[in-house]
């Protein structure tokens, strides 16, 4: 019997700098795909997948995600006495229950290794999900359910992969499978951001993870790599050696939020899905391109 995965880690202490100015005031998490906050995506997906704590690594400047994940009284009150039912419900629907979240600071922007150690006295002795709140997945019953299957009937620690251009191996986590084709296959090896030309193959670890709380022993140890940063990655690497790790590959779309292009893909492919958007949008991209 497995542990059952009950918390999810969000890290979302990162400056948003290939953002400015609009992330000047406002938390590059805060950044809409449609009508819903980039953050508000990815606690969707985790509780999807049956996620019962929500556990935000924050840091200078974010209150407003706290915010956004509290009940806005004054906001509530008003829309009841306008009469606003549909707009209430979907606030009331998207609200988490009282003492489902948590929030922690990352005082200093040393990696999202140190961002993941950040949550350890939360998270405590169980294994737990992690999701990269820049990394949109989109399709399927949702990339993390489709973890939780895999690590329900394999135990251990689970990373999503997909495959990216060669020339872009360099940009990311990669690993090496035994199976490249199978949906659930065992990791041989990883490496983070590998020179160009060196890359084990051309999956990259696109921002969901299971990972079992052994990991915080190894993140304490808060040795820097790539890019002078505390890596995740380089944690793995050593836990690896004492227990299983697992590639669950991701078929469906997914967007880089934190880059402009898959940040305005993301918003165009997830309106063209919306019925009261769609056949409008569609129309305004025909008109423009045409
Ligand atoms: C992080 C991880 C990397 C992963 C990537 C996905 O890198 O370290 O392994 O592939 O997220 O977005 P970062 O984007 O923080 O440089």
């Amino acid at each position: 019997m497995t542990k059952k995965i009950r918390k999810a880690v969000f890290p979302v202490a990162g400056l948003g700098t290939r953002f400015l100015p609009a992330t000047k005031a406002i938390p590059k998490e805060m950044l809409t795909i449609v009508d819903r906050p980039v953050v508000q995506h990815v606690v969707d997906e985790a509780r999807a997948a049956g996620i019962e704590h929500f556990v935000f690594v924050t840091g200078r400047n974010k209150a407003v995600i706290e915010d956004h994940f509290d009940m806005a009284y004054e906001l509530d009150d008003t829309l009841q006495k306008r009469g606003k039912a549909k707009e209430l419900a979907a606030l009331k629907h998207d609200l988490p229950a009282a003492g489902a979240t948590s929030f922690t600071r990352q005082q200093a922007p040393l990696g999202l290794g140190h961002a993941v150690w950040c949550a350890r006295d939360i998270v405590g002795d169980e294994p737990f999900a992690l999701l990269l709140p820049d990394m949109l997945h989109h399709g399927g019953k949702g990339c993390l359910a489709e973890m939780i299957e895999a690590y329900e009937r394999h135990g251990g620690n689970h990373i999503a992969v997909a495959p990216v251009p060669d020339d872009q191996t360099h940009q990311y986590g990669i690993v090496g499978v035994e199976d490249a084709s199978a949906k659930v296959s065992r990791i041989t090896g990883m490496v983070e951001k590998p020179a160009k030309g060196t890359a084990p193959s051309n999956l990259h670890i696109s921002g969901r993870y299971i990972l079992q709380p052994s990991i915080f022993e190894l993140l304490a140890r808060q040795e820097k790599g790539a890019g002078g940063e505390i890596q995740l990655t380089d944690s793995m690497i050593a836990l690896q050696e004492k227990e299983p790790f697992f590639a669950v590959r991701f078929d469906g779309a997914i967007y880089d939020t934190g880059s402009k292009i898959g940040f305005l893909a993301a918003n165009v492919a997830y309106a063209l899905e919306r019925e009261d958007l769609g056949p409008q949008l569609r129309a305004e991209i025909a008109r423009m391109t045409g």
